[in-house]
């Protein structure tokens, strides 16, 4: 991309990658037809749906929907080769144990049974009576019927709700998840569960209260708006100076972050379906801490930070949510940016300008956030490795250009 061209116009977001992989899974609860409609047409999407077609569902994904039949019997077996290539097939655990009574899911590289990662999907479902094995890289559960009981969380871990959450619906009695995760996703996947005849009380709060059903029938939902994608966005609006209209946003779902915007210099508004973000001149220094919903999203983190390297003053950004989310700054550095990290923290003095470079995304959020960062850097920036981003944008260049960003995809040969 060629730095330099102020974003303006309409976008519109389509539903979340993060809701989407989710409801997909939670799909496997009830044998029969489920159609899943703004659902995103990115990689994650079409992995998730190869996974459940190994567990012997029919899987087609096109246009926004996503048509599943789940049969009578299904495997309960995801192996490491689609594990391994999307962390977040995890969630299929949860509902595996819960038709299956057994479950065998590949770990995803790195985690161990117990360690950090997964040891509140695994203590919480012991906790609903099953047994819990690591053999061969695979988490083996095995139960019979689970039983509902009260789970604690020590921290309101999105997938370990949901895999809970996943778990109880079909368990004997009520199931309490105390310290839940708030995040619009869970109150996405009660819903769904809720219209299959589940009872799910509490969603949005972070207690849930989840009292077990027999059985739950397939239906037809629609995914919840994608909260991270449209942040995107509206910093991209901010970062350029320029004025974009989210469309299909729920500026609910992003208070604090657009409350930084406007502390940032921005002018935000509701539409009638998402929100408009407009930029006039160079954004002010504000300084954010990551925290789970309704906290500041990390998701958003690496675009907040690009955001602070061009703005006026100095940043202080706080990532309380994962360790390793400020590797990318190596990246943004390259490109001029002053940032300077210890532990968990990160101290960005804006600087007029970035400097074009070519860089590398080390994730999805991270590879946005270059892309941002490269608009407002003088002459070119090579972002490489843009799988990265397919994983959680669809059609993000074509956006791009859309709204006026000198910026265009190609296919370099790589050298063996
Ligand atoms: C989900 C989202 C991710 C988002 C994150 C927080 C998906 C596919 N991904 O990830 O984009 O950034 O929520 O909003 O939906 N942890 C443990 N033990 C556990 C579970 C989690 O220590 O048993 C730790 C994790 O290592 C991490 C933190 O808790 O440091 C947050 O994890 P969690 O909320 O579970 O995030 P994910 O569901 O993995």
């Amino acid at each position: 991309m060629r730095g330099g061209a102020r974003l303006a116009g309409e976008v519109s977001v389509t539903g979340a990658k993060n809701s989407a992989l989710k409801l997909m899974a939670a799909a496997l609860l009830a044998p029969g037809h489920c159609t899943l409609t703004a659902v995103p047409e990115i990689a994650d999407v079409a992995i998730m749906a190869e996974l459940l077609r190994r567990l012997r569902c029919a899987a087609t994904v096109a246009d926004g929907t996503v048509e599943l039949d789940v049969p009578d019997r299904i495997e309960s077996e995801a192996d490491y080769d689609l594990v391994r290539r999307l962390r977040a097939s995890i969630c299929v655990l949860g509902p595996l144990l819960a038709r299956c009574g057994e479950a065998r899911v590949a770990l995803p590289g790195g985690d161990n049974i117990g360690s950090r990662g997964l040891d509140m999907h695994i203590g919480g479902l012991e906790r609903l009576g099953a047994v819990i094995t690591s053999e061969h890289g695979f988490l083996v559960a095995t139960a019979g019927r689970l039983t509902g009981t009260t789970i604690w969380l020590e921290f309101p871990s999105v997938g370990a709700t949901e895999n809970l959450l996943t778990a109880a619906v079909l368990a004997k009695g009520t199931t309490v998840i105390d310290n839940a995760a708030r995040e619009p996703e869970i109150g996405d996947l009660v819903a769904m569960l809720n219209s299959m005849g589940a009872q799910v009380n509490g969603a949005g709060s972070s207690t849930l209260v989840i009292d077990g059903v027999d059985a739950l029938s397939p239906v037809a939902h629609q995914t919840v708006p994608d909260r991270v994608v449209a942040g995107t966005w509206a910093i991209g609006a901010a970062i350029t100076r320029g004025d974009v209209t989210v469309r299909n946003a729920v500026p609910g779902h992003l208070e604090i972050a657009l409350d930084k915007l406007v502390s940032a210099g921005a002018t935000v508004e509701t539409t009638v379906d998402g929100f408009r973000v407009c930029m006039q001149q160079r954004p002010r220094s504000v300084d954010v801490v990551t925290l789970p919903y309704p906290g500041f999203p990390t998701d958003l983190q690496p675009a907040i930070i690009a955001l602070a390297a061009v703005s006026d003053g100095a940043a202080m950004v706080t990532e309380n949510i994962f360790e390793g989310r400020f590797m990318f700054i190596d990246e943004l550095v390259r490109l001029g940016a002053d940032v300077r990290t210890d532990g968990h923290h990160a101290v960005v003095r804006g600087r007029p300008r970035l400097s074009g470079a070519p860089v590398r995304a080390t994730d999805i959020r991270a590879g946005a956030a270059l892309v941002l960062a490269g608009l407002v850097a003088d002459g070119v920036t090579d972002v490489a490795e843009v799988h990265h981003i397919d994983r959680g944008y669809a059609g993000f260049v074509p956006q791009l250009q859309a709204l006026g960003a000198d910026v265009e995809r190609i296919e370099v040969d790589v050298c063996p």
